[in-house]
């Protein structure tokens, strides 16, 4: 079973643009859990333009599903996520004012760094899942600097997807082989959508979850919270 963490960076975005606590961010966490997503992604940057520490600390005690902290392992970042202990931490290579992620770590120039870091979390007990493009060179590196998981980036697919999916799909199975044949797991994301979601998971059947945010909660303005993670688990089946 491909499982679905819903992110709710989108929600905070929300909340954040008039102060005060509405949309509720840990309510809306719980709502997810309760309509059936497998886990909930957060993704707390330095400036805290979405997701605040806060949330991830308030958030941590209440979750009954799987969370996941994404996010580039500043120093204060790490402390975080040791000191909360999330199921699993995903390391993105993205610097501080970046508008989204939009690229995988190279693993093989930052071997050393992933190496430390991953050990720190990998000796806390924290699973550990790194993104990268869909090339197998780059899965290759991750398992051997000692990721649990790698988390394939599925931008560039979502946007070769309307016009040839096939060749759109073919990087991603070929990456989603490697993982599987260096025994690690296996995780995607990034635009996934429900025009696109259902092909991907057809194609490469075997993965252990998806991470999904703006589609979703763009998709959840018309067709309800509950009806569009229902929509999204449909894509996973
Ligand atoms: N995975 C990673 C590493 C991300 O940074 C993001 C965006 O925060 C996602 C998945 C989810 O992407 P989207 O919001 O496009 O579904």
């Amino acid at each position: 079973m491909t499982k679905l963490s819903v992110n709710i960076n989108k929600v905070a975005t929300l909340r954040n643009a008039r102060g005060g606590n509405v949309p509720d961010v840990v309510k809306v966490a719980l709502d997810c859990e309760r309509f059936g997503a497998d886990g909930i992604t957060v993704h707390p940057r330095p400036d805290e333009r979405h997701i605040r520490k806060s949330d991830v600390n308030n958030l941590r005690p209440l979750l009954k599903t799987e969370f996941n902290i994404e996010g580039y392992p500043s120093p204060e970042f790490i402390d975080l996520v040791l000191k909360v202990k999330p199921h699993q931490v995903t390391l993105v290579p993205d610097s501080p004012t970046q508008l989204t992620s939009n690229a995988g770590w190279d693993t093989k120039s930052h071997f050393s760094f992933l190496s430390e870091v991953l050990d720190k979390f990998n000796n806390a007990g924290i699973r550990t899942s790194v993104f990268v493009d869909a090339d197998p060179e780059m899965v290759e590196y991750a398992a051997k600097a000692g990721a649990d998981r790698v988390e394939l980036y599925t931008g560039p697919y979502a946007v070769a997807y309307s016009k040839d999916k096939a060749a759109a799909i073919a990087p991603f199975v070929g990456a989603g082989k490697a993982a599987r044949s260096l025994g690690i797991g296996l995780n995607a994301g990034h635009d996934l959508s429900l025009e696109n979601l259902n092909y991907f998971y057809q194609n490469i059947p075997w993965m252990d979850e998806v991470s999904i945010g703006h589609a979703l909660i763009c998709d959840a303005l018309y067709l309800g919270l509950e009806h569009a993670i229902e929509e999204y688990k449909n894509c996973l089946r």
